[in-house]
């Protein structure tokens, strides 16, 4: 991998709500290469986030691709509300749906990216059949539904594992990683192949403040590719 290729997606789930614009703001100056926005609706995950509206403001405030990982029973349910609102992409769990091919089609005729999310308990090799279908993929290196939780590190044979897929199978497509992801583990997944990092407490939780935090998990991330993969 070239140096720089590494993209960030800061999380907002760990942000200031009373600051949000001005935060979101200080990431998009700060070289964010797209925001992530985490839904959650207290069913599929134990905790609840947020909605539409939250991607209808922040499309008013900021150029980058908005990133709408959906942790929800439904997903289709909310697909066209999210749209209009301005939501680029999806993350759409290969969990609990029986669907998922029609879901990552629906997205498509949307004209949105979309990409597939596996729990740390799903193997790789559920994405064979349908990694032709999606533009990335992202490898929960947590258990979703919150924040500031450790990094497990048996994800990380799993992230080798999905890379090898990719470059075998769909060159071009993303391979993203979500949780836990600081400078101290940004190195380890950047090794394994990852090449977009969500990252939340890590970003919006430090008080050196969100553009310094960036810089130092860039750093980080980049700081392996001088070393052999
Ligand atoms: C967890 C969410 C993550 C979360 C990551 O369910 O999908 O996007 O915000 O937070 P950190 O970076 O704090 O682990
Ligand atoms: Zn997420």
């Amino acid at each position: 991998m070239d140096q720089g290729i590494v993209k960030l997606a800061p999380s907002i789930l760990s942000a200031d709500f009373a600051r949000l614009g001005q935060q979101v703001a200080e990431a998009e100056r700060a070289g964010a290469d797209r925001i992530h926005i985490d839904v959650m609706d207290g069913h599929f995950v134990p905790n609840l986030s947020m909605g539409a509206p939250i991607v209808e403001s922040l499309r008013r405030v900021t150029h980058l691709p908005l990133e709408t990982h959906l942790m929800i029973s439904d997903p289709d349910l909310f697909l066209d509300e999210f749209v209009q609102a301005g939501s680029d992409s999806f993350l759409v769990h290969w969990e609990g749906n029986n669907n998922l091919h029609r879901t990552l089609q629906r997205v498509k005729a949307l004209g949105r990216r979309v990409g597939v999310v596996i729990n740390p308990a799903t193997p790789a090799a559920v994405l064979e059949e349908i990694l032709q279908e999606v533009d990335q993929v992202l490898v929960m290196t947590v258990n979703p539904g919150f924040g500031h939780q450790h990094f497990i590190p048996t994800m990380l044979p799993k992230i080798r594992r999905v890379r090898r897929m990719i470059d075998e199978n769909k060159p071009g497509c993303d391979l993203e990683v979500d949780g836990g992801i600081d400078v101290a583990t940004a190195p380890l997944v950047v090794n394994g192949g990852a090449n977009v990092l969500v990252a939340g407490s890590a970003i919006f939780s430090e008080k050196e403040g969100v553009a310094a935090a960036m810089k130092r998990l860039r750093t980080a991330a980049n700081r392996v590719m001088t070393s052999s993969r």
